[in-house]
Formats: C-alpha cells, sequence, structure tokens
C-alpha cells in the first residue's frame, strides 16, 4: 500500500450501480477492491479502473470472512466499504421459499458479514465510511416485490442500527435509497407506467450521489429526492398507499 492511497471495497462491483461506483471512485483517486461472483467481469473493471478484483459471494459468510482477511492483509486500512451486492426476489411470499431465503441472505445478510470482516480495516482508516445501497422499496412494501421490500427493510434496519454504534469508533454509516435505477438486473424501462416510466435513474446518478453524501457526511439520501415522499406516505398514511397502488395498477 502506497501512502496516502484510499481504498474502496466495493461489492456488487460486476455490474450497474457498482461498476458505476467504482469508475467514478477510481476518477476521484481510490483504490478500489471488487467484490461480486462474475470473475470475468471483475477482472476487466479491475483491470481498467488499477483496482482488485476478489470473487466472493456476500452471502457466504466463512467466503466473506476469508476475502476481507486477505483484503485486509494487503491493505489494512480501508477508507470506504459500500455494501450495494443485491438481487430482485421476482416472487411474492407465496413463491420460491429458496428464492425468499436467498434475496435476505444476499441483499441483507451480505451487507452485515461484509461491515463485520471489514470493520477493523474501517476503525484502522478512521474517519472511514460505509454505504448501505437500500432501495425506496427498504421503506414502502408492495404485494408483488414483497421479499425484496421486506429485505430492505432489513437492510434499513440494519444501517440505522449501526451507524450511532460505530459513530464514536469513527465510521460514519450511510444509507443511499434510490427508486428505478435502470440495470442489468432491474431492467426499469417499459415496465413502470406513464407516470413512474420518467422517474428512473442511471447507475451513474446513484454513482455520483454517493460520492457526494459521503463528501457532506449525509446520513440517508433518496435519488430521486422526492421519493422520500412515498417512505413518509407509507410511515402516516399507509392505507391511502395501498389504495394509490391499487388504482395505479388497475389503471395500468
Ligand atoms: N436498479 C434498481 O432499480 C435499484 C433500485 C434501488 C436499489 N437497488 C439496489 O442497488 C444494488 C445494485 O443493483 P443494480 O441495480 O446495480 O443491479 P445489477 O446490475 O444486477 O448489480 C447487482 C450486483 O450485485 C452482485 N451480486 C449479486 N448477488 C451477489 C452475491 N451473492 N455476492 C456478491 N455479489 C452479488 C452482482 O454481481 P455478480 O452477479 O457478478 O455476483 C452485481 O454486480 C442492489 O442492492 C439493489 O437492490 C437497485
Amino acid at each position: 500500500m502506497q501512502v496516502g492511497e484510499r481504498i474502496a471495497v466495493v461489492s456488487g462491483a460486476s455490474s450497474g450501480i457498482g461498476a458505476a461506483l467504482v469508475r467514478k471512485l477510481a476518477g476521484k483517486g481510490y483504490t478500489c477492491v471488487l467484490l461480486a461472483r462474475r470473475e470475468g467481469l471483475l477482472r476487466e473493471l479491475s483491470a481498467e479502473v488499477g483496482g482488485e478484483a476478489e470473487v466472493c459471494d456476500v452471502a457466504d459468510r466463512e467466503a466473506v470472512e476469508r476475502v476481507a482477511a486477505a483484503v485486509l492483509e494487503r491493505h489494512p486500512r480501508i477508507a470506504l466499504l459500500v455494501n450495494n451486492a443485491g438481487i430482485p426476489a421476482r416472487t411474492t411470499f407465496l413463491g420460491d421459499p429458496d428464492r425468499i431465503e436467498e434475496v435476505l441472505r444476499v441483499n441483507y445478510l451480505g451487507s452485515v458479514w461484509c461491515l463485520r470482516a471489514f470493520l477493523p480495516g474501517l476503525e484502522a482508516a478512521r474517519p472511514s465510511d460505509v454505504v448501505n445501497v437500500v432501495s425506496v422499496a427498504g421503506m414502502v412494501a408492495a404485494p408483488s416485490g414483497g421479499p425484496y421490500a421486506a429485505s430492505k427493510h432489513a437492510q434499513l434496519a440494519f444501517s440505522r442500527s449501526v451507524q450511532p454504534l460505530l459513530r464514536g469508533r469513527g465510521v460514519r454509516v450511510h444509507a443511499i435509497l434510490p427508486g428505478p435505477v435502470e440495470t442489468e438486473g432491474f431492467p426499469q424501462r417499459g415496465r413502470l407506467g406513464r407516470f413512474l416510466e420518467p422517474t428512473i435513474v442511471e447507475p451513474e446518478d446513484v454513482a455520483e450521489r454517493i460520492v457526494s453524501m459521503v463528501a457532506r457526511n449525509r446520513t440517508e439520501s433518496f435519488i430521486p429526492r422526492w421519493y422520500r415522499a412515498f417512505g413518509v406516505a407509507q410511515a402516516l398514511v399507509p392505507g391511502l398507499v395501498r389504495f394509490g397502488a391499487r388504482r395505479y395498477r388497475s389503471r395500468r
């Protein structure tokens, strides 16, 4: 490790938001360690940005601990950890039980295992930052995407719970809650209807927001910003949200 080198670990770095973020962070001078399962994509991108690739299934706690130990051996100080790896559920709570478990293991527990495993490096680099890539689905639950929403509710609760726990240890925890983003795993165009279609953003927009929320030490951020209204409405007038969602679905 060179003097002054800032290390960022990004999970789910082989595509979508993670890949866009790695490019953005590399442009800001970070050395990125890329985590995901598809080795070819990881190696290609890490070569492009001068980073390092680590094949890792974040749902596998032992694999995460093994990979983190190897990374910390090379880089004892981690300035930034981004828990971004995630999968859609594409099922309801009445659907495939294996998929329900997998979504929780990747989207929620993956963030927990990565934070725990990289914490010694984050503390060594204090002040350091953790960003959890949640979703507006972390605050709003629709019947069709129930297991995904539950995994994101859990990930947001995790983020909010560790934020005060780690503040005194010099590790700042942030959560970003994107609305629809056009990516390989979550294709959005042509699926959302007239009202929501124009709100789709690009992975680069989310990457930009992550960098700015870390720089400004913002704890939570929605993108687009007005999506916060969905979360507030779900908390204050859940009946109205249910009614609106039913009406919207029936009109499409
Ligand atoms: N796109 C949206 O509309 C949207 C909205 C709100 C929040 N988000 C969140 O944004 C994050 C990134 O998603 P994306 O939209 O960029 O989708 P994406 O392009 O499909 O990226 C998902 C990334 O997660 C990785 N991944 C999946 N399972 C993994 C596992 N078990 N272990 C390690 N890595 C794993 C994938 O890589 P490998 O397949 O190579 O492992 C890929 O790099 C997710 O947490 C998602 O929930 C997305």
